[in-house]
């Protein structure tokens, strides 16, 4: 029997039966730990897991503390398949055929046995057979290693757009008994990067559309749940993202299987830090003793999901400079992709670089496959005249800064927060707000606009992962404390999309889009800018109170459309339209006085299997259904049934409210709660309470 830790955060000690069975330090890794040798069988067994994360700061972000992914039991045969003891891959892919190489380690533990029959089975999505082969294993060691090739005939392949998965599933017999299975999700596809035309996927060009995270789930903390990873992954992936970076650590691996079956394409980061210090107790204190188990068990771990296509081994790292003869950063660069090679040839390796100039230690290493880029992007188009010959990625974009629903005028009025990188942050303006017309970034990064233009006019870009997808717990900028979040999300914490998630639906898609804003609840004569997100369509017509305001086109590389408009309340409608005919219509009302709460379910049917979960999405508005565009009434929740509510925000980045318990307050009209299913078939309702607002309630239906 074994232990399984998906990831403790951090110096984790375990123990069974007051036998010590080992430290790790880093709080994203993943390990186990034999326990056969001191169970009591029969008996009681005692584990003890102690957790150290009192030395502070240790991190840049929330890491959240203590057991907060998976752990599993697993009981084995003497004679396994290894933990993380196979490598499978598609040498030979292409819609005629694909060869399916397996590499496996079997583990003949204490058993008496020399000779077991491995046989491989790959079954299609549908868990049909497909082709099987079968080989005797002679021991040649304790871990005795074998390889195999199969082909698949006519194969469905994998890609972002039809994630088609097959699976390996490795039987070993002892004359004729079946002692061990053993999974492997296979990905059919051949990928590669080009120093021209960017990342080809199964002999297409297409570019990785990807967003960084971090590994909090918002409310949630971080401890880590299926669901609400999965919802974050289809907010994306309905928004054209097809990739993600995993900044900066290894993330659960119950995230890399949702990303193989919904289609993300991985850049798997190891590191944020090497020997030299992010912050005072970071992992730099075990650097030196524990990178090498560290990555090898990460690239062990995570090499068999399809998803995975790029190794990352360390972000905006301080060794890029150096001085004079300290050129550590080469030294330790080269070390740390000779371990990745050595486990896995198929995927490139790179580095995320805030300094992309020619005297960056790591990039001069000549070991990274894919120069990675942060920020800069204007350097993009140079990026052969500084690196003939070379493959770029944008490991990091953007950094901009949005409150959702907070605009500030003239939307062309650029707001560069803090004023310069070395500036200390903001003080706070007197809501602690950022501007959601795109006209408000960091020093170090730019609009989404411009990252985004110069992406999709350069092929040679393989893919972008903008900072950030949310909205993330922790390293509050531009304000200063008491700021508690980032404000760099395309989604704020609690998920609800800023104006610029459309923007990027709009580019990334191609379903049609029209997304007008801001709100319509301004002060008489006020000149408000109206932008118009649009795809699909020729052109947006915008009218006032039915009064046509012009019909806009995006001229040249222009991304969206915007009218000056003297404010008068009413109804602000928007067309768009292509060869003249209809394509999309919306409208936004000036809204009354806030008069009832309305709730929409992301999901009204859950699992009772004490995980699943139900967002659900509290709407503060007059009494016509129109959305109170600042309204933060105290909101009170009661929920009957088997359910309880595991979270509750509003995305608001300066909130100090709990997000426990059973009251919230809205922010800018909006809040959520996240209720999690108990374990019993049961009928849920949750009413929602506010001062001066009509109730609502929302049933659930909780199934086996
Ligand atoms: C980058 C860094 C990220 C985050 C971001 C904020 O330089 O890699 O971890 O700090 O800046 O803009």
């Amino acid at each position: 029997m074994a232990i399984d830790f998906d990831g403790v955060y951090r110096n984790s000690e375990v123990w069974i039966n007051g036998h010590y069975l080992g430290l790790r330090p880093n709080g994203y890794i993943s390990f186990r730990y034999e326990l056969s040798p001191y169970l009591h069988y029969g008996g009681q067994n005692t584990i003890a897991v102690k957790v150290d994360n009192s030395k502070q700061p240790n991190a840049r972000w929330y890491s959240g503390s203590g057991i907060y992914r998976d752990v599993r039991l697993v009981t084995l045969n003497k004679v396994h398949v290894e933990n993380w003891g196979s490598f499978v891959s598609t040498p030979v892919a292409n819609e005629s055929i694909a060869k399916v190489n397996i590499q496996l380690k079997i583990n003949f533990g204490s058993a008496q046995v020399t000779t077991v029959l491995v046989k491989n089975l790959i079954f299609d999505q549908g868990h049909k057979l497909v082709v099987t082969a079968e080989k005797t294993v002679k021991l040649t060691g304790v871990i005795t290693a074998l390889q195999e090739e199969l082909e698949v005939k006519n194969p469905s392949l994998w890609s972002d757009v039809r994630p088609y998965l097959y699976t390996v599933q490795t039987q070993v017999l002892i004359k004729g008994k079946l002692t061990d299975t053993y999974e492997t999700p296979l990905g059919i596809r051949t990928f590669s990067f080009d120093a021209d035309r960017g990342f080809v996927l199964n002999g297409k060009e297409m570019k990785i559309k990807g967003v960084c995270n971090h590994h909090d789930l918002g409310a949630l903390g971080t401890a880590f749940n299926v669901r609400a990873a999965e919802r974050q992954l289809e907010l994306l992936k309905a928004m054209g993202c097809n990739a993600i970076r995993t900044s900066h650590n290894p993330p659960a691996p119950a995230l890399l299987d949702l990303c193989d079956r919904m289609g993300f394409i991985v850049m798997d980061e190891a590191f944020d830090m090497w020997v030299k210090k992010k912050s005072e107790f970071d992992y730099h204190l075990y650097f030196t003793k524990w990178h090498q188990k560290d990555l090898e068990d990460q690239i062990l771990r995570d090499c068999d999901h399809p998803s995975v296509f790029i190794w990352s081994v360390g972000n905006e790292i301080q060794e890029q400079w150096g001085t004079g003869k300290d050129t550590t950063g080469r030294v330790i660069a080269r070390e740390l992709v000779k371990i990745v090679k050595s486990l896995d040839q198929t995927r490139p390796v790179t580095t995320a670089n805030n300094d992309v100039n020619l005297y960056n230690n790591v990039i001069q290493s000549g070991a990274i496959d894919l120069i990675g880029y942060n920020y800069n992007h204007e350097k993009w188009k140079d990026f052969h005249k500084t690196y003939p010959g070379k493959k770029l990625i944008a490991t990091e974009t953007t950094s901009a800064l949005q409150t959702r629903g907070h605009y500030d005028m003239p939307s062309d009025s650029i707001r560069i927060w803090p004023t310069a990188w070395d500036k200390p942050l903001l003080m706070g303006n007197e809501d602690f707000s950022c501007s959601a017309y795109d006209n408000c970034y960091s020093p170090w990064g730019s609009s989404h606009e411009a990252s985004l233009k110069a992406f999709i006019d350069d092929p040679l870009v393989s893919g972008m992962f903008v900072w950030t997808g949310f909205d993330y717990l922790g390293e509050p900028t531009p304000y200063e404390w008491p700021a508690r979040s980032f404000y760099f999300g395309i989604l704020d914490l609690a998920g609800f999309p800023k104006d610029v998630y459309y923007l990027y639906q709009s580019v990334w898609t191609d379903q049609p889009v029209l997304h007008i804003f801001p709100h319509w609840n301004w002060k008489a004569g006020q000149v408000i800018d109206v932008c118009a997100y649009y795809s699909q369509a020729d052109e947006v017509e915008l009218y006032l109170n039915g009064q046509s305001l012009g019909k806009k086109s995006k001229a040249n590389d222009e991304m969206k459309v915007t009218w000056r408009v003297k404010y008068e309340p009413g109804t602000l409608k928007a067309i768009s339209r292509k060869n003249g005919q209809v394509v999309l219509e919306q409208t936004i009302q000036t809204a009354g006085k806030a008069a009832k709460v309305i709730l929409l379910a992301d999901r009204s049917k859950l699992k009772a299997n004490g995980k699943d979960l139900s967002y659900i999405t509290v709407k503060v508005t007059d009494l016509q259904g129109n959305l109170i565009p600042d309204a933060g009434q105290l909101l009170s929740f009661k929920l009957s049934g088997d359910a309880s509510i595991a979270g509750l925000d509003n995305g608001c980045p300066v909130s100090h409210e709990s997000f426990k318990g059973s009251r919230h307050k809205a922010f800018n009209g909006l809040a959520m709660a996240i209720i999690k299913a108990g374990h019993t078939k049961s009928s849920i309702q949750l009413t929602v309470n506010g001062e001066g607002l009509k109730p609502a309630t929302i049933a659930l239906d909780l199934n086996p």
